[in-house]
């Protein structure tokens, strides 16, 4: 048997607030063939995320938890929590999931859950990281995949890919231009953890 048939597929759920150009990045890798996974389910806090409709072009089940329906985060967090084990995912994908998810979640998902930020980490982690990036003056920028664990930006990473910071750079230009890094480093580090080749060791994370 060839080294791709011995590799069960493993299921990968996307947690997502907007756009969704990152987890249409993952979508096309898997129906690429290059992602040994099936794409079981997208989960967003907002109804009116354009993410909604790339999962409905592409078969992929939403499940819509809507933060203004809540009362309370932990209300929140429960259905959310509810949606997720829903998924039934061997992996959950944070790709632009804009809020801090509490510890019970991070918990249940300790080791298969990875997050996309707009920056080298551990540098500028939080909102607006390429505003940061800009307003601190750096001459490199980029972005990071990590795996989550209860802090903010702060758990082990997978894959970082770097970008020049230019002299007429504004914040969408720059964002722009590392938007395109995270549309390769997120599909690698899925597929990456698909094959089984991630070993993370304390902070460091090795690929086999
Ligand atoms: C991406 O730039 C992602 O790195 C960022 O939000 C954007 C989502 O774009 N995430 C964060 O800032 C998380 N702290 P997308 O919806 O088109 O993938």
């Amino acid at each position: 048997m060839s080294p791709e048939r011995s590799i069960d597929k493993k299921r990968i759920a996307f947690l997502v607030s907007g756009r969704g150009s990152n987890f249409q990045a993952v979508l096309d890798a898997v129906a690429a063939g290059d992602i040994p996974g099936i794409c079981v389910g997208l989960v967003t806090d907002n109804p009116e995320a354009y993410a909604i409709e790339r999962a409905k072009n592409a078969g992929v089940p939403v499940m819509v938890v809507d933060y203004a329906g809540f009362p309370t985060k932990a209300a929140y967090e429960e259905a959310l929590l509810v949606a997720m084990r829903g998924c039934r995912a061997d992996l959950f994908v944070l790709a632009g999931y804009m809020r801090i998810l509490g510890t019970g979640i991070v918990r249940e998902f300790s080791g298969r859950m990875m997050n996309i930020h707009p920056a080298l980490l551990p540098a500028f982690s939080g909102l607006h990281a390429q505003r940061q990036a800009i307003e601190y003056g750096v001459k490199v920028a980029g972005c990071t995949v990590h795996l989550v664990d209860e802090g903010m930006d702060t758990g082990p990473i997978v894959v970082q890919r770097c970008v020049p910071v230019l002299p007429d750079d504004d914040e969408t230009r720059l964002a722009d231009r590392i938007l395109a890094e995270e549309h390769k480093a997120l599909p690698l580090a899925v597929k990456l953890f698909c094959e089984n080749r991630l070993e993370v060791d304390g902070r460091r994370v090795w690929v086999r």
